[in-house]
């Protein structure tokens, strides 16, 4: 079997609020060969009992707590920024992160910030997306890995994978499916991103190759 081709060395800053799955099959990716010359430099955490936190703890990766509870929202972005820099991250990723960015945020790290939303975008932005996609009755759902921008869930698209909506379906059922679909998005997403080899053509992903 062909050993698939070595991407330029990219250092990942995580960023996460809760259960951290995607994280996990990131750090899967990586471990298993699927993500060559990506490393995750280290995993921030808004919230101090975040499980992903733990997890990156156990797992032996460096963590940071920036706790934005009771902090303005520019001066926890430039608490977060700092660390990544400090971290020499270059792709941040948000897996999870419950967290509006500032524009000076996404500034500091231009085309640099990924996030995955648990919708086929531009459908359902924001809070509860497979719930949303349920109730509205669609017939496909999924996911999608966006550069982040200054609007909500809106930034150039990466990568989208999707399901079909079962009559079997609820709104748990269909989460937990989207969600399978997210761990595989997000490494193909990084993949694709950490190569460099893509341009932004108006909000399209375009290979430089192709
Ligand atoms: C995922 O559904 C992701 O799409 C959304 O938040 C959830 C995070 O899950 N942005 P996890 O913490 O990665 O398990």
């Amino acid at each position: 079997m062909e050993s698939p081709t070595p991407l330029r060395a990219t250092r990942l800053g995580i960023l996460l609020s809760g259960r951290g799955s995607n994280f996990v099959a990131i750090a899967a990716s990586i471990r298993e060969g699927r993500l060559p010359g990506v490393e995750i430099a280290v995993v921030v955490s808004n919230v101090a009992d975040a499980p992903g936190l733990a997890t990156a703890r156990e797992m032996g990766i460096a963590t940071a707590l920036h706790i934005s509870k009771g902090k303005g929202r520019e001066a926890h972005d430039a608490d977060v920024a700092a660390c990544l820099q400090a971290h020499q991250v270059d792709l941040v990723c948000l897996a999870g992160y419950m967290r509006l960015l500032s524009p000076q945020f996404v500034a500091a790290f231009p085309r640099r910030i990924l996030n995955i939303h648990p919708s086929l975008l531009p459908a359902f932005p924001g809070l509860e997306a497979q719930e949303q996609a349920f109730v509205y009755g669609v017939k496909t759902a999924g996911c999608t890995v966006h550069f982040v921008d200054e609007e909500l869930d809106h930034g150039p698209i990466v990568v989208q994978r999707a399901i079909a909506v079962l009559e079997s379906d609820d709104p748990h059922s269909l989460a937990a499916r989207i969600l399978a679909e997210e761990h595989k998005a997000y490494t193909e997403a990084i993949a694709m991103v950490a190569g460099g080899d893509y341009e932004i053509r108006g909000r399209r992903y375009v290979k430089r190759d192709s």
